[in-house]
């Protein structure tokens, strides 16, 4: 008997100090705080506040919608934004990625990319409705072309992958903006009319915002823009995005992690925190892979503040234990708190938070010490009537730990 119960007490120790996953390809940085969970899968994540609920869209067949009263969920899937495949005539139609939704003069908007891995030949295709609800949509087809089809010969267009819309309204003169890319010449602007099409679509006023000159592989895209005084903010992600399984991992850091930079114009130059141009390769890293259980953070967004509640920055990351395919990847946020004009994203409350002991250790730990009281106990150490108040008050100090 003491035997199995010494041997009960050998295992809880191996598995309390194993940990799940071991890759040396994962930043066990605590640089960055661990994500608030989303608890629901989401590549790109594209998130509104709309009638006090939270509505995501997310890369998928016909575009999925997540209704939730929080960010944190529950998530309820309610529908499609597309009721068909896209009008978009070239390939892959049926699952468009990446998609940005804007709440604009009383119309909601749902701009998507329709392309596929490695190629050019892409799109940004437009959506409208005046209610956000599957069902009410109305598919306007491409607004964008790279490779092929209509305009797709003129610059930017010329040199760029049409992929990752984002929608920035400039809050100072309530002028809107597309920004999209891309790999290949990096990232654009472009001014947009008041109903939302291109404005001087055969000469479009482009600003170019991201590029990497000096290399051959340019992975900078999915790119967001948000404005705090005085400062305009152009986030994007930069790395390796997904196809871990295929492709293998890339060496640390060269996975997708968050950047950024800033200027006090809306057309630049945005510059990093050591004061790089983003067009000369610069870019500060917000958010990356960080405890070894956060890996390659990207496709992301910004809700701006709405009454006390700060900012909050809003991606897609794997967790180490979840998985590793692009269905894996998790709706993870932060709060923001602006320092000396950068953000920096807020470690979660304090409930749960990795300086308390894990759920999962938690229970090991009381196994361990249950073994020990019934080991003391069986040798004889300690009589009958206090063995059960003494297992009754470890599990107590331990769930009083956990909170
Ligand atoms: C893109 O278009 C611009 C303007 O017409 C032109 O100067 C440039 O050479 C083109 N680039 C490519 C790669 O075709
Ligand atoms: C990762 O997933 C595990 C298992 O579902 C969960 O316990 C843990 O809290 C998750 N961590 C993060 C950072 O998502």
């Amino acid at each position: 008997m003491v035997h199995i119960t010494l041997l009960g007490l050998v295992l809880c120790l191996y598995f309390a100090t194993a940990t799940p996953f071991n890759s040396n390809t994962v930043s066990k940085t605590t640089d960055y705080p661990l994500p608030n969970q989303g608890h629901v899968a989401a590549h790109d994540p594209n998130i509104l506040r709309y009638d006090n609920q939270y509505y995501l869209f997310k890369g998928g067949v016909k575009i999925p919608v997540f209704r939730a009263p929080e960010l944190d969920g529950p998530w309820e899937r309610i529908g499609t934004v597309l009721d068909d495949l896209s009008t978009v005539p070239k390939q892959n139609r049926r699952r468009p990625w990446a998609p940005t939704v804007t709440y604009w003069r009383n119309r909601f908007y749902c701009f998507y990319s329709i392309s596929k891995n490695g190629a050019r030949n892409s799109a940004i295709g437009l959506a409208s409705s005046d209610s956000i609800e599957p069902g009410t949509w109305t598919d306007h087809g491409a607004l964008i072309n790279t490779g092929t089809g209509p305009l797709s010969n003129i610059y930017p267009y010329n040199v760029t992958n049409a992929i990752d819309p984002a929608f920035f309204a400039d809050p100072q003169t309530e002028s809107p903006y597309l920004q999209y890319g891309s790999y290949w010449d990096g990232i654009f602007q472009i001014p947009l009319t008041d109903d939302l099409s291109i404005e001087n679509p055969t000469h479009p006023d482009a600003d170019h915002l991201v590029y990497i000159p000096d290399e051959k592989r340019k992975p900078s895209e999915g790119s967001f823009m948000n404005y705090r005084a005085p400062y305009y903010y152009v986030w994007f992600s930069h790395g390796q995005c997904c196809r871990f399984e295929q492709e293998g991992f890339p060496t640390e850091g060269k996975e997708y992690s968050i950047r950024l930079g800033r200027s006090e114009s809306v057309h630049g130059p945005f510059v990093d925190r050591e004061s790089k141009d983003l067009l000369d390769g610069g870019g500060t890293v917000i958010y990356g892979s960080n405890h070894g259980k956060v890996y390659a953070p990207g496709g992301l967004g910004i809700l701006s503040s709405s009454g006390d509640d700060p900012d909050v920055l809003y991606y897609h990351y794997h967790n180490t234990s979840i998985g590793f395919a692009q269905g894996d990847a998790q709706l993870g946020w932060n709060y923001l708190d602006y320092v000396d004009g950068w953000p920096v994203p807020r470690a979660p409350a304090s409930r749960g938070s990795n300086l308390q002991p894990t759920s999962y250790l938690t229970f090991v730990a009381l196994l361990c010490m249950c073994c020990l009281v019934y080991t003391l106990h069986y040798k004889g150490l300690i009589g009958r009537k206090s063995t059960i108040p003494l297992v009754f008050l470890i599990a107590l100090a331990f769930l009083w730990i956990q909170h």
